[in-house]
């Protein structure tokens, strides 16, 4: 048995430094309430299940998209493809309806859905899980789009990666 001589501090840096070498999909996750678009750049997302087809997102609660999502019925996961970097630099900028400026945004069930993601998947918010810093969002799916042509982005080590290139296993 391993007795963890780990100090919280070096706990939270050990889980830091392996968090950054996970590599992840980035997402934008939007939401729409009276009429104002919402959305933050996010990873930790995760397909839940296929029975219903439902995702999950979890979101800080200092973050400005968590207060709007607590209200809404709806949100959206658009998976970001390599061509959307702009977007995901645009949406680290101070958020507001102006974090929509770039991309080419649509309305797909009163949802802002990014019209070039790699994927989009418009959501029923059905529950949600309040756990520390951070509330997980459940979403049942209502809508999901993919283009098979998209090479996704990926956020390794503090940046941006193009995984679509990398060698197959047997290659
Ligand atoms: C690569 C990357 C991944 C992120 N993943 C998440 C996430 O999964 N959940 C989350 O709440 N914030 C995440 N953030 C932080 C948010 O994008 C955002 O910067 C923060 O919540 C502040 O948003 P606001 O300016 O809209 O309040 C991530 C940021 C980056 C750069």
């Amino acid at each position: 048995m391993i007795e963890s001589a780990q100090s919280h501090a070096e706990l939270l840096e050990a889980f830091r430094d392996a968090m950054r070498h996970v590599a992840a999909t980035v997402y934008a996750v939007t939401a729409r309430l009276d009429g104002q678009p919402y959305g933050i750049l996010a990873t930790a997302v995760n397909s839940l299940s296929f029975d219903p087809p439902s995702l999950l997102v979890c979101i800080n609660r200092t973050a400005s998209l968590h207060a709007p999502l607590q209200e809404a019925d709806r949100f959206a996961v658009n998976v970001l493809g390599l061509t959307n970097r702009d977007v995901a630099r645009h949406f680290m900028q101070p958020s507001g309806p102006d974090r929509f400026a770039v991309g080419e945004w649509d309305d797909v069930l009163g949802v802002p859905v990014l019209a070039t993601a790699q994927s989009s998947f418009v959501c029923r918010k059905v529950n949600s899980h309040a756990f520390g810093t951070h509330t997980v969002f459940i979403g049942e799916l209502l809508a999901a789009h993919h283009r098979h042509d998209a090479a996704p982005l990926t956020y390794f080590d503090r940046g941006y990666i193009d995984i679509s290139e990398a060698p197959r296993d047997g290659d």
